[in-house]
């Protein structure tokens, strides 16, 4: 990379940058407010209090009551809470059945097989062609032994948000629990988990210019729980463990910044995406847009492009100072084709050959602009390269 070109970062999707006043807040709260906040005394107290206004924060930016909030890890650990904890607390009944969408990320989908070598069965819901799962394809997977329903509410890879609402209404009607990975959509898009009707929703500071490792898990109040990590009463005995309090006075903070900012930055950053997005169509024959054009965060675009190895373009890309994804972050590193594409029936070299473009609070039009100059040269250069013939629509 030549040093007089500017580095451009489009993977907030894999995660953020921390916002100045979050970075700020978790050093204040570390050096001033380092007690444990179980302790009775005047440290203890302090740090309590700093968890109050944060939950607080927390729970205002989903329409939650803060005695409903628990915090996390981040969203692995909210994703793991929900499933294991509904799990444990419904198997006496009987219910042991569990059902989410095929475009769920691996801490969801890991999570069922655990469940899964565990006794339980569990669905795999399908998709359709923009990676929807249309209330039609949920309804007759429910059963009378099906405890939880745990659909995203937008996917990491393509963006599209889901119909939570609707397909929580077919959950419970058949007495299912509904939990939602909002992960991707919190801090992006108003989430209200009253209008959603759900029972459970997971959330992840670093994915909102909060620190890393931190997170929530909400619990609607009544909810029937087990913990999953057990030790001593904190977080109402819900999960054990002292609180990683600084990091949670930065999600706090975060949570404020989104609620306050979301519909300036949804249009800003809904522009830039929508330039960068019809400019790379326009400028480079052979690629297509993956996902649902209309129902889709602002920040969040996937492009396929014929006759490129997205790893390879990837890499073109970091050699100019440019970050983006081939999907999830998890599987970058690997040549594993996505879970996401896979599902929504593109064929094999579709799900290789697409790229995800995330946008968020820094993002410039000098950015999008500086994207639009490379990546065609790079695309031209990499197909000249390539002998295969591929097309981007069939298999
Ligand atoms: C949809 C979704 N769920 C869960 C996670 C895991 O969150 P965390 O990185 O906070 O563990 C991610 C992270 O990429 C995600 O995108």
């Amino acid at each position: 990379m030549n040093d007089s070109h500017m580095r451009v970062y489009f993977d907030y999707n894999a995660t953020t940058p921390s916002a100045p006043e979050v970075l700020d807040v978790v050093a204040r709260v570390s050096r001033d407010q380092f007690g444990n906040a179980s302790s009775v005394h005047h440290f203890g107290q302090q740090a309590k209090s700093v968890m109050d206004e944060a939950r607080s924060s927390v729970a205002a930016l989903v329409n939650a009551d803060p005695s409903e909030v628990v915090f996390t890890s981040g969203g692995t650990e909210s994703d793991n809470f929900a499933l294991r904890g509904a799990a444990d607390a419904l198997e006496p009944s009987g219910r042991r059945h569990l059902i989410a969408s095929a475009i769920e990320h691996e801490a969801v989908l890991n999570t069922l097989k655990a469940l899964a070598r565990r006794g339980w069965r569990t669905t795999l819901v399908p998709v359709d062609h923009t990676g929807v799962v249309s209330p039609e394809r949920l309804r007759p997977l429910l059963a009378d032994d099906t405890a939880i329903v745990s659909m995203m509410h937008a996917n990491n890879e393509i963006g599209t948000i889901q119909p939570i609402a609707e397909l929580a209404q077919l959950a419970h009607e058949r007495g299912a629990l509904m939990h939602t990975d909002a992960v991707q959509s919190v801090g992006k898009i108003p989430v209200d988990v009253r209008a959603l009707g759900i029972d459970l929703l997971s959330l992840s500071a670093h994915k909102f210019n909060g620190p890393k490792g931190t997170g929530a898990l909400w619990i609607k109040r009544g909810t029937r729980m087990q913990p999953v990590l057990t030790g001593g009463k904190h977080e109402r005995n819900r999960r054990a463990g002292t609180e990683n309090v600084p990091a949670i006075a930065g999600m706090g903070i975060a949570a404020r910044l989104a609620l306050g900012k979301m519909a300036g930055e949804a249009v800003r950053v809904g522009r830039l995406r929508d330039r960068l997005e019809t400019g790379i169509l326009t400028s480079v024959p052979g690629t297509a847009v993956n996902g649902d054009p209309s129902a889709r965060v602002p920040n969040t675009t996937n492009i396929s492009f014929e006759r490129v190895e997205a790893e390879s373009l990837l890499i073109a890309l970091d050699l100019e100072g440019i970050a983006v994804s081939t999907g999830s972050a998890c599987s970058s590193g690997t040549l594993e084709p996505s879970h996401v594409l896979r599902a929504m029936g593109f064929p094999p070299h579709r799900t290789q050959n697409s790229l995800r473009f995330s946008l968020g609070m820094f993002s410039t039009d000098a950015e999008v602009d500086r994207v639009l100059e490379v990546l065609p040269k790079l695309v031209e250069k990499l197909r000249g390269l390539t002998r295969k013939p591929q097309t981007v629509g069939s298999s």
